[in-house]
């Protein structure tokens, strides 16, 4: 019987154990989580959301805080039009959190920084250009583009130097879109090193709409699979989204796939960034308990626990903090939705929100608990203790229960002391 171990992803001549853990963000997937995954000889991925204050939190750096003081004349003020982020700060917050992580890696795997297009940040092409140039200047092994079309993303950084070098992919969740991007970036001579095929089953925001129950996984891939090899393109394609157990992750490897991508069963390590009181809280979900929603002021549908304290929440847009999903005219979704829910309760002292969250503040303080389909089995991965909680994992512990269990087995952590 075969096990993941006994595949490596070819990327270039790079050869890794085929295991991807997936970019989360804001900050759940943090470095020590990426740098546990390369040493182990997969992938990692950081994320670059809402770095500034991820920089705040690693380095004692205070771009937060500069930022708040500047714009704080207009915190009052229902237009957000002229709240804009410094290109320079952004640059350096990138390079810090990138150059940082690349510093400490070890072992043979890669670290890839996940780059979402759908944080706009107010100025969508400038970030973008600034926050993918950076990326690529502190030494990042890859760039995984992922919640949006990401169209000109190659084109933003063609002219870098390392445009050639690093390992480029993106996250597609239909033939269609990665038509559609082969099409658009012909002329730059430069295909995707790998591309992420998302399914359904996924965390963080999703690539299908309400009838997402009714796509599959394995469909999507061989669809892709068949195009590229009658097109006689060689792309590595990575299946992601609902792959619980080393044996899900053969299957797709023997149908398709040349690598997985997987996260939700790291969201409940100890190398995760998610507070360990949250953990507790995927731990105990059950089935009826994970919801998809349109509260993301993204457009896009998201995954996540019902009890999400961010889920009703009306609190003030924190734009001038943050400020991510500001699309270019200062507009987000969660802006309008709380201008009118203020203009019909103008006494009151609280409000709430019930059809679009603030993400970047909700993100920020872990409290939209985006997560994927399978989170429901979490428990099934660990031993419960005698105060009625659940054992934290190990990153190597899930990264080896993947790589080496065969028969749909799950490795139980040793019991902890
Ligand atoms: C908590 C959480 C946060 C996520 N955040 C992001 C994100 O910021 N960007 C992204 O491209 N994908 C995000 N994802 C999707 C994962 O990177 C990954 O592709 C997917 O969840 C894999 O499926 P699995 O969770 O069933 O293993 C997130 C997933 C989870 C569970």
């Amino acid at each position: 019987m075969k096990r993941v171990d006994d595949f490596r992803l070819k990327l270039g001549k790079d050869e890794l154990v085929p295991i991807m853990i997936g970019g989360m963000g804001v900050d759940i997937s943090t470095a020590e989580l990426a740098l546990e995954a390369a040493r182990l000889g997969g992938i990692g991925h950081i994320s670059d959301a809402m770095v500034h204050d991820v920089s705040d939190r690693r380095f004692d750096t205070s771009f937060v805080k500069e930022k708040t003081k500047f714009y704080k004349y207009n915190i009052n003020n229902s237009d957000k039009t002229n709240i804009k982020f410094n290109l320079e700060h952004l640059a350096e917050a990138t390079r810090m959190h990138v150059g940082k992580t690349m510093e400490a890696k070890q072992g043979k795997g890669m670290i890839f920084v996940n780059c979402m297009e759908k944080l706009t940040m107010n100025a969508p092409k400038e970030t973008l250009k600034v926050r993918l140039e950076a990326a690529l200047d502190a030494g990042i092994d890859g760039i995984t583009l992922s919640a949006g079309l990401h169209l000109g993303s190659f084109g933003l950084m063609a002219g870098h130097p390392r445009f050639r070098e690093a390992k480029l992919g993106i996250i597609v969740s239909s033939l269609r879109a990665l038509q559609l991007f082969l099409r658009k970036n012909a002329k730059l001579d430069r295909l995707p090193d790998y591309v992420v095929v998302e399914g359904p089953l996924a965390g963080g925001h999703l690539g299908f709409g309400d009838d997402w129950a009714e796509y599959d996984l394995q469909t999507i891939i061989t669809e892709i699979h068949q195009w590229l090899q009658a097109e006689k393109l060689d792309i590595p394609l990575i299946a992601a989204g609902g792959i619980f157990t080393g044996s899900d992750a053969v299957s797709f490897l023997e149908h398709g796939a040349s690598g997985v991508q997987v996260a939700t069963r790291f969201t409940v390590t100890k190398e995760c960034g998610l507070p360990d009181s949250v953990k507790q809280e995927y731990f105990k979900a059950s089935e009826d308990d994970i919801e998809v929603n349109h509260i993301s002021p993204t457009g896009y549908p998201m995954r996540m626990l019902k009890n999400t304290p961010a889920i009703g929440d009306g609190i003030r847009p924190g734009c001038e903090s943050y400020g991510y999903l500001l699309d270019g005219n200062g507009n987000c979704a969660y802006i309008t939705s709380y201008n009118r829910e203020v203009a019909l309760h103008p006494d009151a002292k609280k409000i709430s929100v019930m059809d679009k969250t603030c993400l970047c503040t909700h993100m920020r303080n872990f409290n939209c608990w985006t997560c994927g389909q399978t989170t429901y089995r979490l428990k099934d991965t660990t031993r419960k203790l005698a105060d009625g909680s659940y054992q934290i994992l190990s990153a190597e512990h899930v990264f080896h229960d993947y790589q080496f269990s065969t028969d749909n087995q799950i490795a139980l952590p040793e019991q902890a002391a």
